[in-house]
């Protein structure tokens, strides 16, 4: 220990337990605070930090308790008292975090590492932090690299004058006021992450001001960060209005489902519905696992085939027709009613070729059940059918396929007699819902969105990426950084369903992008505890299987995940042991925060217990983009998002009969 260190000695270690040591303080330390050279220190703040010498480097310990001895305990004789008294008799309760080790290259350079492989001896001294020490805790130093244009001349001494920004403030420390809190970029955003916290705690603010904080280096901006926002709640078309003006390297993509918006900046969203997978029309149509997604695939495949070729689908209706009829005809039912069923189902589908009234037509007698002279005219009868079954016909494998939406009831009802004509009997009863929804998806105006125009797919990826080909060339270049989806118009079935396929869109296009992760895109996804859920009812739909895949591969493409929730229990724990960084706002359920503790087993209970009490505005941040835990006050978000708590009692005391609205 150097003469300087001797200097800020505060105490000893006297007691050492598996997680943590007491440290007693020296006498004539009265008030927990000591003058250094520079100025006063206050050590004995909760959460604050002192670092104990160790070999050639420093373990640096949290203080989580802080007492004088015995205060409470009743003494049996007076003697006993007056001798404690004269003691110091106060002890700090510390928990070590990390160690400060020096650099190899410059022993002057301490670098900070989050935990501890040894503990202190006995009677080990204690000494109060200093800045440089919190420097290296709180990583300020080299947060910018030159962007050397050229290497080979500039060698050790350029001076180019762009420079990259390594880390992004996101706030001041609580316990410091003076520090900045700061993320490491490549790590945070090079990361998924999850934002947590209850409603009104301030996480669309943070996400808001983290996004501003970034955009203000300028000149030689992030023009190359895409961050995609499902904005559930149509927040931060505010907080982002005046982005483009302070930087004017950064623009924004508007995208709104609402046909009423103003349209000034904002394009109408489309999303056509043969850009969805099966799976996907799995979701929209919430089709059982069982019974009805055959048929649903079946009726996929059928428009893809059918649509628009009415005398095909004239041919194939009569195959199917024939086929069911056939086969009522000969299962072992009753003649009379397998007569009325061959009737109905001849007058709703028969046509061209086959007679509606196929049976009439031969003297069916309906009363009794058969036909005149058997043989004769129930052959005539079967032959019919026969004639207008084709050979080895088969429904041929799905390929989703631009049609009417109008037609999809037709195209299911057509899958049901499919089914149908190989006796299956039941399908008709277990598919109604399925038709009932499909009758509904067309005549919905909030699903309006799923009649997109011809555009192509890849046009599409490109625009919801932030690209666009260049006028008269090949090239395609960065044009947003910012793609703003605002989904605050429709229901939250119909929200799971764009989210889940624009994200499966934007993943398949950004495996696309050569050279490999050389396009990072962050998806931000707002409430998403309703549409990446961990509902095992829902276990069939596949499709919001994309956050799990994203969650898990994303990172090999440059694809991460901003989740932002008020119910971290509610949301997929996939998704959740996947995230590498967590800011955390106040959360006072006791059942997330015990989820809280079960994903992230390194946060210690101390910082668990801070949750339910954090102000707004305030968080705590831990994972690999800081060097350790921290609470912090956010950013002020300027301008904030559109998210303002009611102001109750100015909207409740008012003038008699005060106009509400003009209509
Ligand atoms: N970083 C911040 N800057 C400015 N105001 C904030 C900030 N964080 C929280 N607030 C205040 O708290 C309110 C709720 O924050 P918000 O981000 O909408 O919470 P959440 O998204 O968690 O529901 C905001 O309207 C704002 O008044
Ligand atoms: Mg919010």
């Amino acid at each position: 220990m150097n003469k300087e260190d001797k200097q800020r000695v505060i105490g000893k270690v006297v007691a050492i337990n598996s997680d943590r040591f007491t440290i007693e303080l020296l006498s004539g330390i009265d008030n927990f605070n000591v003058s250094g050279y520079d100025d006063i220190h206050y050590f004995a703040q909760l959460n604050s930090y002192v670092i104990l010498p160790y070999q050639n480097y420093y373990i640096v310990a949290e203080v989580s308790g802080v007492r004088e001895k015995d205060l409470n305990v009743p003494f049996s004789n007076p003697t006993e008292q007056f001798l404690n008294k004269i003691k110091t008799g106060k002890f700090l309760e510390v928990f070590p975090i990390g160690t400060l080790k020096p650099k190899d290259t410059d022993k002057d350079i301490y670098e900070f590492e989050f935990g501890v492989s040894v503990y202190p001896a006995l009677y080990t001294d204690t000494l109060y932090i200093k800045e440089k020490e919190l420097d290296a805790i709180f990583n300020v130093r080299d947060q910018e690299a030159i962007v050397c244009e050229n290497p080979a001349t500039c060698k050790d001494k350029c001076s180019c004058k762009n420079k990259r920004y390594k880390t992004l403030s996101i706030g001041k420390s609580t316990i410091f006021p003076d520090y900045s809190v700061k993320i490491d970029i490549d790590k945070f955003f090079g990361g998924h992450a999850a934002i947590l916290g209850n409603t009104g705690s301030g996480k669309s603010c943070t996400i808001a001001s983290m996004i501003q904080e970034l955009y203000k280096f300028k000149n030689y901006s992030a023009t190359g960060s895409t961050f995609i926002f499902f904005d559930v709640n149509s927040e931060y078309e505010q907080a982002f209005s005046e982005l483009t003006k302070n930087n004017s390297d950064i623009e924004i993509k508007y995208f709104t489902l609402d046909s009423k918006a103003n349209f000034t900046n904002t394009e109408l969203f489309k999303l056509p519905h043969w850009f969805l997978n099966f799976d996907e029309w799995v979701l929209l149509l919430q089709a059982s696992e069982k019974t009805q997604q055959p048929v649903l695939r079946n009726a996929l495949s059928i428009a893809a085939l059918l649509e628009g070729k009415q005398d095909e689908m004239l041919i194939f209706k009569n195959h199917i027709v024939a086929k069911c009829c056939i086969s009522i005809w000969t299962a072992s039912e009753s003649p009379v009613s397998a007569g009325h069923r061959i009737n109905s189902l001849l007058q709703d589908y028969a046509d061209g070729d086959l007679s509606k009234t196929l049976l009439s037509d031969n003297s069916f007698n309906f009363k009794y059940g058969n036909f005149p002279d058997v043989g004769s005219k129930e052959q005539v009868f079967i032959d019919t059918l026969n004639n207008v079954i084709q050979e080895d016909f088969e429904i041929p494998d799905l390929d989703v396929v631009k049609f009417d939406l109008k037609n999809l009831y037709t195209y299911l009802d057509i899958a049901i007699l499919y089914e149908e004509s190989f006796g299956n009997k039941q399908i008709r009863d277990y598919c109604s819902s399925l038709l009932t929804r499909a009758k509904s998806i067309a005549e919905r105006a909030d699903l309006d969105f799923l009649n997109g125009e011809d555009t192509k797919i890849g046009e599409y990826k490109k625009k919801n990426l932030g690209l666009a080909k260049i006028e008269n060339g090949n090239e395609v270049e960065k044009k947003n950084q910012i793609i703003l989806f605002d989904l605050h118009s429709v229901v939250y079935e119909v929200v799971e369903v764009i989210t889940c396929v624009l994200s499966r869109i934007i993943y398949e296009a950004i495996k696309e992008i050569e050279p490999r992760n050389s396009y990072p895109v962050t998806l931000i996804l707002e409430e998403a505890h309703r549409y990446i859920g961990d509902d095992p009812q829902r276990a069939f739909l596949k499709a919001n299987k994309i956050f799990e895949l994203i969650a898990k591969e994303g990172r090999k493409f440059g694809m991460f995940l901003l989740v932002s929730s008020q119910r971290p229990s509610e949301l997929s724990r996939t998704v959740l042991s996947q995230c590498s960084n967590f800011i955390v706002h106040r959360i006072q359920n006791p059942e997330d925060l015990s989820h809280i503790r079960q994903i992230t087993p390194h946060i210690s209970e101390t910082i668990l217990k801070r949750l339910p009490s954090i102000p707004t505005q305030h968080a705590l941040i831990f994972g690999h983009a800081v060097n350790l835990p921290t609470t912090f006050k956010v950013n002020e978000a300027i301008p904030k998002p559109k998210s303002d708590n009611n102001k109750v009692s100015e909207n409740w005391f008012k003038p008699k009969n005060f106009t509400v609205y003009t209509e």
